[in-house]
């Protein structure tokens, strides 16, 4: 019987040796967080880290779940929104923490979205040089991909994710329940995610997702379940093999040099990340036409899914060709000086490629206006 209809959350193990850990998967997890972080023996007192959208809809249920089980957890919030991976909210909450009476026991917990896992994630990396983190991920995009791996950190003006740190939680619980209040907007945006997962790594999943994209979107519970598995059984055998991006791991970049570029130039504000992701992994079916081989039939199998599900496909004017190569020079995955591009072969297996030119990228920016 699957775990939906018996209630017990599924489970993905992050294989991580001694920082290794259970991503708890199900309706309900939020509910019963006490009884899954006692096994984890940290102290009584923690800290919620979340943001003024999720504070109000999950966070005194949090608290409730974790008194029930002696632990004591204070609130923190940051205003939602990309803007709060920032400098600024992350010294306001090493601001606050110190009067809340933690410990090298206690722990952060990051409820809320991407924003706010990413923010918790760097402060808990960093405080008392380093205090326990469980992520509560309530986005869709946050439970299939950023709770999982240890990438923390906020955005400078200069560009996206440039300070932080790796640093693994303790555990991730991802309550299904809570995509219910997710907006639209943010449940497509997830979604860009997911399809990603099924482009560089599982051709039978991106099949899949073709068929049932719209029950997902729908939050049928059973296919909700299947994805947010899939996507963090894939993240974890990826992050378990390379969890500092020496190699495999970039490749959970696909559509992300020119998508960071994007919100970069957006100044973190209007463009969603999966929604700037879509544009991204378009331009990269592009670029695999020309670079890797990949067929014009499987190009656009890639970009129909990502505008099926209500996802934008076309970068329009507002983005300048120069803008746009400066912004991504500052790419994570960049080396001396050269763009390096997460390229597809095939549905289902990518590559990271330094063949791609400014020429090249000129002409793909210009098809995908
Ligand atoms: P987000 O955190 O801004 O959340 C999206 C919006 O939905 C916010 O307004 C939030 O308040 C709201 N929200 C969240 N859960 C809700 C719920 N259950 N009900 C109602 N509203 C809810 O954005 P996101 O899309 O979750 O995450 C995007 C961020 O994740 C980006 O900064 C991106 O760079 C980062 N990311 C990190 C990794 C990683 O590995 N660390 C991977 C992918 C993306
Ligand atoms: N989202 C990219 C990574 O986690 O590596």
């Amino acid at each position: 019987m699957s775990a939906k209809k018996t209630g017990v959350p599924e489970r993905v193990r992050v294989e991580l040796g001694e920082r290794s850990y259970d991503i708890l998967i199900g309706k309900g997890v939020l509910s019963k967080a006490a009884e899954y972080l006692r096994p984890l023996k940290l102290g009584k007192r923690g800290v919620i880290i979340t943001d003024a959208n999720v504070e109000p809809l999950y966070a005194g249920a949090l608290c409730d779940a974790l008194g029930k089980g002696g632990f004591a957890a204070e609130v923190l919030s940051v205003p939602a929104g990309e803007a709060s991976k920032s400098l600024r909210q992350a010294n306001r909450l090493f601001e606050k923490l110190p009067s809340l009476g933690l410990d090298r026991h206690s722990f952060l917990i990051a409820l809320g979205g991407g924003v706010v896992g990413d923010l918790a994630g760097f402060v808990a990396a960093s405080y008392l040089r380093g205090i326990a983190l469980v992520q509560v991920p309530t986005s869709l995009l946050a439970q299939v991909d950023s709770s999982v791996g240890g990438k923390t950190g906020v955005n400078l003006p200069q560009g996206k994710n440039l300070v932080g740190a790796f640093y693994q939680p303790k555990l991730v619980l991802a309550d299904t329940d809570t995509l219910e209040t997710l907006p639209e907007r943010e449940l497509r945006s997830g979604f860009a995610e997911v399809i990603k997962h099924g482009a560089i790594r599982d051709a039978r999943f991106f099949g899949w997702l073709e068929r049932e994209y719209k029950r997902v979107l729908a939050l049928d519970p059973e296919a909700v379940a299947h994805v947010v598995r899939r996507c963090c059984e894939i993240k974890a055998e990826v992050v378990s093999a390379d969890e500092r991006e020496s190699g495999l791991r970039a490749l959970l970049n696909f559509g992300h040099t020119l998508g960071h570029a994007m919100e970069t130039l957006s100044d973190y504000n209007g463009l969603l990340h999966g929604e700037a992701i879509s544009m991204g992994m378009c331009c990269g079916a592009r670029l695999s036409v020309k670079r890797a081989g990949l067929s014009e039939a499987e190009a656009q199998r890639l970009c129909g899914l990502i505008a099926a599900s209500g996802l934008p496909t076309r970068l329009g004017k507002s983005f300048k060709l120069g803008e746009l190569l400066e912004a991504a020079r500052l790419d994570k995955k960049a080396r001396d000086g050269k763009l390096r591009f997460v390229l597809l072969k095939c549905l289902g297996e990518a590559f990271v490629s330094d063949a791609v030119t400014d020429a090249d990228l000129k002409e793909v920016v210009d098809v995908c206006r």
